[in-house]
């Protein structure tokens, strides 16, 4: 088998073939899958009917698995998944579909909002890989915007502007901008917003890129509106059609996304049947606030 790489619009995405993800890859596919990842921010991998050990093994090839403490209001007793696992289903551990009411799949509409994978942890994290065990049958498209075509057409006032920018991010923010603001005190000390750029450039291609997403609610030293409101033109300059990708899913895909050069979201689907679709996450190396722009 040959690895192919073929985009699916001409810069951002690509579809994958000719790899098995069940069987260990070696260090030059994981290579090559790398730098198609790099190149167009996004990759889909049809019909990878994988186990929870095999999609975390691939997940090792591209850096450690990001510990998810900290990251969502489940109780360890409630976790449905094992260790290193993350359950974006809307199942509960019987395997039914949340109640309308139940505060776990409230706190989950959240990622229907843009974002990007922990952007609220000091260090955001690296990839995703999203695995479609049961599709909905109706809806839950996830949708990808290309950062880095969100910053290159900036106008060069806005680049001066954003350039050295910093941001708190918070799923506080995110939740907070739904309603959903009925929070445990630990919950919320858990919430704790950190600082990023909102500029960031990529390590590998230094190409440069918005790092937005819905759990921003602050620019540091701006008045709290005055930087919302730049955030919100930001986020819908950013998720212009034109600079979307928006995947839908069949059973046993794997879409996998760089975090630090896109932003997602799912769109609103069939919730009376299962949708089961696990991640696993690479963790990220650095803080961007560290990082010069
Ligand atoms: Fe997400």
């Amino acid at each position: 088998m040959n690895l192919l790489i073929q985009p699916i619009q001409p810069s951002f995405a690509a579809r994958v073939s000719g790899v098995d993800l069940r069987t260990p890859i070696s260090t030059a596919v994981a290579a090559e899958i790398e730098s198609g990842m790099d190149r167009y921010g996004v990759l889909v991998f049809p019909d990878q009917q994988i186990d929870d050990d095999q999609q975390l093994s691939f997940t090792k090839n591209f850096g450690e698995i990001e510990h998810a403490q900290g990251g969502n209001i489940t109780k360890d007793s409630e976790h449905r998944l094992k260790h290193g696992m993350i359950d974006v289903s809307n199942l509960d551990q019987k395997g039914e579909p949340l109640d309308r009411n139940d505060r776990r799949r409230m706190f989950n509409l959240g990622n229907r909002l843009w974002h990007s994978d922990s952007s609220y942890r000091a260090v955001p994290a690296k990839f995703s890989l999203l695995s479609a065990r049961t599709v909905a049958a109706r809806g839950g498209n996830t949708e990808f915007a290309d950062m880095r075509a969100a910053y290159d057409t900036l106008d060069d006032d806005m680049k001066t502007l954003v350039e050295d920018l910093v941001c708190e991010h918070s799923l506080l923010y995110s939740r907070g901008s739904m309603g959903f603001t009925e929070l445990s005190e630990a919950e919320r000390a858990m919430f704790k917003p950190v600082r990023q750029r909102l500029v960031r450039t990529h390590p590998a291609t230094g190409r440069k890129s918005l790092f937005l997403a819905s759990h921003i609610g602050t620019i540091l030293g701006w008045p709290v509106p005055e930087g919302r409101d730049l955030i919100r033109d930001l986020i819908e300059h950013a998720t212009q059609r034109e600079f979307v990708y928006a995947h839908t899913w069949k059973q046993y895909d794997l879409v996998m996304w760089d975090n630090r050069q896109t932003m997602h979201r799912v769109r609103r689907f069939e919730e009376s049947q299962p949708r089961d679709m696990r991640r696993t996450t690479v963790a990220g190396t650095m803080m961007t606030a560290e990082q010069a722009s």
